[in-house]
């Protein structure tokens, strides 16, 4: 599917490309399944949010599938083996590659960020990217992984530091991103507050194992949230709502809480008081992108203990408009996956 325009989902229809060619490190991956990200979204809409993002362009950063050719140098996978891919690709030389954050690379290649994707027969990815799907998991599951779990676990963990015995709050629980922190809290000993917007998103976030589950407009949230953690208030807030949620988010932190801002979903232009942040001793704490030790932690955790997302809907690639439109609608629990 080739994007060619900004705009709706008629920026992209079906088009005949060139099949990729493996470099010496490279590997070429036969798509079983692609998960849509919200970023897919805002870079149809426009403009192009990743640098070195041109049209035309092939969206789709999640993919799952079967390796079918690697490069010269490349010993780590072989073709049949089932493979995800970290969607961020660094150059591999340059000082930010070298401390495994390819998130920041001098001349990134994102896998349908500014390369070509995954809503594709065939998608290009360096060897050092990919890690092998556990037989028992289908790859229709471990498509869900990804984007998802990397960034929750970077921002649960490396960023956050999430303790055992903590309370972590979240916002829209049964989004992708918070549905996965909700399960990476949970395995690591934490308390979980869930906000969400329908009573079917609540119950996701509460399968996903919330303790606590909450409307977004519930009044008094943060009261709430404080009585619930017997006065104290949160530890952590995750929010990539922004604008919308800022305020709740703030109010639901204890003494020293951390609240990490991590997405703008909600608006992005926000106002506070200084004061109120340094007499508690708040800690404002963006994510950016996550690293490639996350990437390897968070999908080695998902395989061990078998956590992946639920579906929100499996569409063939034909449909494609209609995927766009459900991500759009605000409509979706867990991942929309495309069959290609
Ligand atoms: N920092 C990073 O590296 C990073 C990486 C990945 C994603 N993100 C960001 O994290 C956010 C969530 O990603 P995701 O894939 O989990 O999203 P998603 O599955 O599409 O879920 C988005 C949810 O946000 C809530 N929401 C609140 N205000 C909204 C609005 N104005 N429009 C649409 N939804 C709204 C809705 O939940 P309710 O109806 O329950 O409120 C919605 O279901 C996005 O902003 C994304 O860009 C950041
Ligand atoms: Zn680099």
């Amino acid at each position: 599917m080739v994007q060619t325009d900004f705009g709706g989902p008629d920026a992209v229809f079906p088009q005949d490309v060139p099949e990729p060619v493996c470099g010496p490190r490279d590997v070429v991956v036969k798509v079983a399944y692609c998960g849509l990200n919200r970023l897919d979204l805002l870079q149809l809409q426009g403009p192009g949010l990743i640098p070195g993002f041109r049209l035309p362009h092939v969206p789709g950063m999640d993919f799952a599938g079967t390796v079918v050719a690697t490069g010269s140098a490349v010993s780590s996978v072989v073709p049949g083996d089932r493979v995800i891919a970290d969607p961020t690709q660094g150059c591999g030389s340059c000082p930010r590659c070298a401390v495994g954050d390819r998130a920041y690379c001098v001349s990134p290649r994102i896998i349908g960020g500014n390369a070509p994707g995954a809503l594709a027969e065939y998608v290009l990815a360096t060897a050092e990217s990919v890690v092998q799907v556990p037989e028992s998991l289908p790859l229709a599951a471990a498509v869900t992984l990804p984007t998802a779990f990397a960034t929750a676990w970077h921002a649960v963990h490396n960023v956050g530091s999430l303790a055992a015995g903590e309370t972590l709050v979240v916002h829209a629980g049964a989004s992708a991103v918070s549905l996965a922190a909700v399960a990476l809290a949970k395995r690591a000993g934490a308390t979980v507050v869930a906000f969400a917007g329908s009573d079917a998103k609540r119950a996701a976030a509460r399968e996903a194992g919330a303790d606590l589950v909450l409307p977004n407009d519930e009044p008094d949230a943060a009261k709430t949230v404080t009585a619930f953690t017997g006065g104290d208030g949160a530890d952590l807030v995750l929010d990539h709502v922004g604008a919308d949620t800022w305020r709740t988010s703030l109010d639901c932190l204890g003494i020293r809480g951390r609240l990490i801002l991590m997405g703008n979903t909600g608006g992005d232009q926000v106002s506070f008081s200084l004061q109120e942040v340094f007499h508690r001793g708040l800690k404002l704490l963006g994510t950016g992108g996550y690293t490639s030790a996350d990437f390897v932690a968070a999908t080695s955790a998902c395989f061990a203990d078998g956590l992946h997302l639920p579906i929100a809907a499996i569409v063939p690639l034909e449909d494609l408009a209609g995927a766009w439109g459900l991500l759009a609608a605000r409509a979706t629990i867990g991942k929309v996956v495309i069959t290609p």
